[in-house]
């Protein structure tokens, strides 16, 4: 696999350009009539923009650099628009339609009901985390997610007493998502799953953005899980469903491959893949090899889940 590092000259406008000349080329283009009324209107709804939001001093850094935005946003296990190449699912996105966007709460709760999207965005206090994020392929990456922990969105969704796991499904668009049709054997939706209480961990976060802007369509817009202890396959894209089980709910890869992908997935450099050692990971995208930690360097937040019980790392 070769990741392409782009050249001095490919770097974006807003990485070139410091943002004071920026502005002030805005406000120029401004004062010379050169932004409408819709211009205004734009560079109103900007300045209402909830990114960037402001970073958690907890999770500040990781322990390795910040993964540079074009690799985090060019190397994707999207299978709905690719299950083949990884560099390829930014190309295919262009179709998908993230907006306007609910998602159905279901199952075990007070009452069932629909949130959308964009109101969450507005109304839940968003902040940016700096999240190690370990792939099943020993492939790992350092990203600024921004969002809000995931019990705020459980809270919001008042599971019943009896409710002990959150199961989540994402968006199913053939005509929007070139690689269903092109995978037409895997069961689609994917869908993941989390036991509550992990679900309700501080370190669990609902996604809606990234570097500091909107989630990318490839990275899974609008919103999406990400839970950093475990391999990336359980942090679910484009989610549509919520739903509450007093039962542990099948998933995805365990489905299709159940020697090989567990429920929990917590990242575990003891634990070989049936195919790979997890001892290490190699940091995309110039692929250096470090040592993975347990549960992937977060064991003080989330070790207390699954003492006494080594089968659930
Ligand atoms: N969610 C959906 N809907 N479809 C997918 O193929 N891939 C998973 C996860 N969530 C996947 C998904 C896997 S295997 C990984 S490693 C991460 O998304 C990748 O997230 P990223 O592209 O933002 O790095």
């Amino acid at each position: 696999m070769l990741i392409k590092i782009p050249k001095g000259w490919e770097i974006p406008e807003r990485e070139a350009t410091p943002e004071s000349v920026y502005l002030n080329r805005r406000q120029w283009l401004q004062a010379a009539g050169f932004l409408g009324a819709q211009g205004l209107l734009a560079a109103a709804t900007e300045s209402k923009s909830p990114y960037p939001a402001k970073r958690n001093p907890e999770f500040a850094k990781g322990d390795h650099p910040i993964t540079e935005e074009w690799a985090a946003t060019g190397y994707n296990n999207f299978y709905e628009f690719d299950p083949n190449n990884k560099e390829a699912v930014k190309d295919k996105v262009g179709a998908f339609v993230t907006s306007p966007w609910t998602i159905e709460v279901t199952g075990l709760v007070n009452k069932k009901k629909t949130l959308d999207v964009e109101e969450l965005v507005r109304t839940l206090p968003l902040e940016e985390r700096v999240y190690r994020f370990r792939c099943v392929e020993a492939w790992s990456m350092t990203v600024p997610w921004t969002g809000f922990p995931m019990s705020e969105l459980i809270k919001l969704c008042d599971p019943k007493p009896n409710a002990k796991y959150v199961r989540w499904t994402t968006v199913n668009r053939p005509d929007q998502m070139p690689g269903i049709k092109q995978a037409n054997w895997y069961p689609w939706p994917y869908f993941e799953a989390l036991r509550l209480d992990e679900a309700m961990n501080p370190l669990a976060m609902i996604v809606t953005g990234l570097y500091g802007k909107p989630l990318p369509k490839q990275n899974g817009a609008p919103i999406r899980v990400i839970t950093p202890w475990k391999y990336g396959y359980k942090s679910a894209k484009s989610i549509v469903k919520i739903e509450f089980t007093s039962g542990q709910p099948e998933t995805f890869w365990h489905k299709l491959q159940p020697l090989e992908y567990g429920f929990y997935s917590n990242v575990n450099p003891h634990k070989p893949h049936p195919r790979w050692s997890q001892a290490f990971d190699k940091i995309i995208p110039r692929m250096e090899r470090v040592p993975t930690p347990m549960y992937n360097g977060y064991e003080k937040w989330v070790g207390g889940l699954y003492k006494g019980d080594p089968d659930k790392i």
